[in-house]
């Protein structure tokens, strides 16, 4: 039998060379079949390995299994270096070409405005805090002190949730839209103010806040209104705050974020969770420019002291105040833009002026 062992070297030998001269990957799969296939010459050997007499085997199987490693090391190999080639350019690389630019992305102009206005409010020691913009009618009404009647309370101009909890649509027992079976309903936020109530919730005074957040009102989308929009709302509480404290600082950073020109003016309005209450206008080139003397921009005044009653705080001892803003409202007046709804579009062509 020594013939059998004979012929594993020179048929290894033959496939080697056939592997390597393979020039592409289909002549390469090719000559494997030849070989390592079920009808293989290779096989064809393996298979006789059994006829052998058995103290042959050992030896014979050995010597045959290291050829068979060998074989398809020798393919792996030849494979790489025919998959390597198909990867490389076919033509020859001209280095004086000029290079290719990657653009560089930018920050949304919303994003810009509020980083701008963040950065202020840091400089006089305010921390930003955030909230949920699923909320429950609580935190977004009653705890702010707004009465049951109020018009942003109404389906109309509020965003409810359907219940999880109770059976919506099967009438009976069922609440109503946006109520769960505890009576508490939940909505989409139509202002930060709601965070106000969480902080104060959650931490013992004094408080310096600031929210930037996203919220939620039904209107239809036109030049100046969307359903989503961002406010930022600010909330200072501490011993003896005054309304001088709201003026000075709102003064601060308008003029940080609007430039130096820049005059503020408060009217008094009405809201239920502050008293007094304000709306802020103010004034400066850019509002000229719009052919206007003065603009309203935000809605402020006193933290109401049964709001601070809500969340445990002695309104006898800490006073504080609140304010809430647009950002896209101040975003527009900054780049002279008419139309709200261009900020959500997500146009390159628009986004990249900024
Ligand atoms: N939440 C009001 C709005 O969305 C804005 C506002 C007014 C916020 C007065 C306040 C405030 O904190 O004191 O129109």
């Amino acid at each position: 039998m020594a013939s059998f062992l004979d012929e594993i070297e020179p048929l290894k030998q033959s496939a080697l060379v056939e592997f390597r001269a393979a020039p592409d990957t289909a002549a390469l799969d090719q000559a494997r079949a030849g070989f390592l296939g079920v009808n293989g010459k290779f096989t064809a050997l393996m298979k006789r390995l059994g006829t052998l007499p058995k103290e042959e085997k050992p030896a014979a199987g050995k010597l045959i299994n290291a050829a068979k490693i060998a074989l398809e090391a020798a393919l792996a190999e030849r494979r790489g270096e025919l998959e390597l080639q198909a990867a490389l350019p076919k033509e020859p690389t001209d280095f004086t070409l000029p290079g290719r630019r990657r653009v560089l992305g930018k920050l949304h102009p919303l994003t810009q405005v509020t980083d701008d206005i963040v950065r202020s409010f840091r400089k006089i020691g305010f921390a930003v805090a955030d909230g949920p913009e699923i909320e429950d009618d609580y935190h977004c009404f009653d705890a702010l002190n707004t009465p049951a009647d109020h018009p942003a309370r109404d389906m109309q101009d509020t965003f409810y949730l359907s219940p999880l909890s109770a059976g919506a649509g099967e009438g009976a027992a069922a609440a109503a839209p946006g109520e769960d079976r505890a009576g508490k309903s939940f909505l989409l936020r139509t202002h930060t103010s709601s965070v106000q109530i969480r902080v104060m919730e959650k931490q013992p005074p004094p408080v310096r806040i600031i929210v930037p957040g996203r919220v939620y009102r039904r209107d239809n989308a036109d030049a100046t209104h969307n359903p989503t929009f961002q406010q930022i709302e600010g909330l200072y509480v501490d011993r003896g705050v005054t309304v001088s404290d709201l003026k000075g600082t709102v003064e601060f950073v308008f003029r940080d974020l609007m430039g130096p020109d820049t005059k503020i003016r408060f009217r008094p309005h009405y809201f239920s969770y502050t008293e007094p209450s304000y709306e802020i206008d103010f004034s400066n080139a850019l509002v000229k420019k719009l052919g206007k003397d003065w603009l309203e921009i935000a809605g402020c005044g006193m933290v109401h002291p049964q709001v601070f009653e809500n969340v445990g705080y002695d309104p006898e001892v800490w006073t504080g105040w609140a304010f809430g803003f647009g950002i896209e409202r101040i975003a527009m007046i900054r780049y002279g833009i008419n139309d709200i709804r261009l900020f959500y579009e997500n146009d390159v062509r628009f986004l990249r002026q900024f």
